[in-house]
This record gives C-alpha cells, sequence and structure tokens, in this order.
C-alpha cells in the first residue's frame, strides 16, 4: 500500500468569478508535516477545507486513505472527518463554555466513547500538551496560548491520520506561538500523525519537512528548495 493517506488529485474551486484553488495536486504521506505557504488571499483556505471535505471542489477529487471522499454523501463526510482528521484553527473553534477537558474529549464523545475513557485519555492529552492544570477551567477562562494548546490536544485525541491546521498561530505572540508550534508537531509525531499547516509565516514553515508554495490558486512549486527559503 502506497505511504499517502490524504491527497488532491487536480482539484479546482471558484467563488463566483473568484477562481480560488486552480488545478490542484498534492499528496500527504503517513506522519509528515507539510507547510502550504503563500500570500494571504492565494487559496490555502480553500484548499485545506477541500483536503478535508468541507468545501467539494467543482473537478478533481480528494482521497483520503485511498478511497475517494469528496463525491460522498456529507454524513459520509462528516464520519470520516470524525475518525480520521483533526483540525486547529487560527482562533480555536472550541466551546466557550465548556472547560478545557470537556472540549478534549469532545471527539472521542462523538466517537462512541464512554464518558469515563475519554475524559481519562483526554487528561493524557492535556498533560502532555503541559495544560493538565487548566482541564478544569472553562475555556473562556485560559490564556490563548492555553486555548491553542487545547485545540491541539482536542485536534489528536482520537488518534487521527492527518491533522490540518490553519494559521494556528496566527492569533499569539511570537515565543507562545512558537511553543504551540513545538506542541503541535512533537504531539502529532508521537501519535504518527501528519500535519498540514496553513501559514504565511515563513517562520511558522519552518516546523515542516515539506514545503508547498501557493499563489494565485496553483501550486508554484513542491516541494519549495531550502534555499528559496532564506
Ligand atoms: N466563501 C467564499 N466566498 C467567496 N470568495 C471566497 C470564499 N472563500 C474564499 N474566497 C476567495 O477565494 C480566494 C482564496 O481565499 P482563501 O482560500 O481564503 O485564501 P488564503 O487562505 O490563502 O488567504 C480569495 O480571493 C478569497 O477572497
Ligand atoms: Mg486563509
Amino acid at each position: 500500500m502506497s505511504d499517502v493517506v490524504l491527497a488532491a488529485d487536480g482539484v479546482s474551486l471558484a467563488f463566483g468569478e473568484t477562481l480560488a484553488v486552480d488545478d490542484i495536486t498534492v499528496q500527504i504521506r503517513q506522519g509528515e508535516v507539510v507547510a502550504v505557504m503563500g500570500p494571504s488571499g492565494s487559496g490555502k483556505s480553500t484548499l485545506l477545507h477541500l483536503l478535508a471535505g468541507l468545501l467539494r471542489p467543482d473537478r478533481g477529487s480528494v482521497s483520503l486513505l485511498g478511497e475517494r471522499f469528496d463525491d460522498r454523501p456529507e454524513r459520509v463526510r462528516a464520519r470520516a472527518r470524525l475518525e480520521h482528521l483533526g483540525f486547529v484553527f487560527q482562533f480555536g473553534d472550541l466551546v466557550p463554555e465548556l472547560t478545557v477537558v470537556e472540549n478534549v474529549e469532545l471527539p472521542l464523545r462523538l466517537l462512541g466513547h464512554r464518558q469515563r475513557t475519554a475524559r481519562e485519555r483526554a487528561k493524557e492529552m492535556l498533560d502532555r500538551l503541559g495544560i493538565a492544570d487548566e482541564a478544569g477551567r472553562r475555556l473562556s477562562e485560559v490564556s490563548g496560548g492555553q486555548a491553542q494548546r487545547a485545540a491541539v490536544a482536542r485536534a489528536l485525541v482520537h488518534d487521527p491520520t492527518v491533522v490540518l491546521a490553519d494559521e494556528p498561530t496566527g492569533a499569539l505572540d511570537t515565543v507562545t506561538g512558537e511553543l504551540v508550534m513545538e506542541a503541535l508537531v512533537s504531539a502529532a509525531a508521537d501519535r504518527g500523525a501528519a500535519v498540514v499547516l496553513v501559514t504565511h509565516e515563513l517562520r511558522v514553515a519552518s516546523y515542516a519537512q515539506r514545503d508547498v508554495l501557493i499563489r494565485d490558486a496553483r501550486v508554484v512549486a513542491d516541494p519549495v528548495p531550502t534555499a528559496a527559503l532564506g
């Protein structure tokens, strides 16, 4: 079997007159950390949503674990996302009213794990990310860096095959952002999860093993030669 776990093959998507993604082909292999880089508006987030099956391409296909899934009904794609993917977004999409540990155990609860098992595994992840002391605090009461660590914990708690991260440190200061990136990349490596990291910051891209450069909705380099990244 090929070690490609997530692949877009010739995907295009237009929003009205705007061609947001134009014939992009990209492959993500097991356990690798890939940075998708490019200026604002170049199509990075749209590509990530296509890879996640959250948007459907006008042309081309997306495959998860060797099976095409962009053309499956939303119910099937939602289940595939829940089982195999994890997400970290710029401002998180955690539930502010829930505690940190309740947020982190959510994917496990949705997958049908018992409360006790889910709580145990969520606490292990919090410990791994250095925020065990925050477990019982409401998400709305923790710092931005702690909230992003909770988002990382939630993205990894169910052992996904791939974590998709869209500007995961965009709302954090430099030092906090670097700590969150280190936590994301090392915790993903522990679990054998691949990471697709969308960013316009070179500093963040430096955590990746491979950089894919996008400009005007197209891939212009994959991989980007190291010299070109300075
Ligand atoms: N939901 C949408 N409706 C209309 N246009 C969109 C939508 N999402 C993105 N776009 C447009 O598609 C292009 C790519 O956007 P995006 O993927 O968000 O870029 P990036 O993440 O690289 O900043 C931009 O021109 C943006 O304005
Ligand atoms: Mg974006």
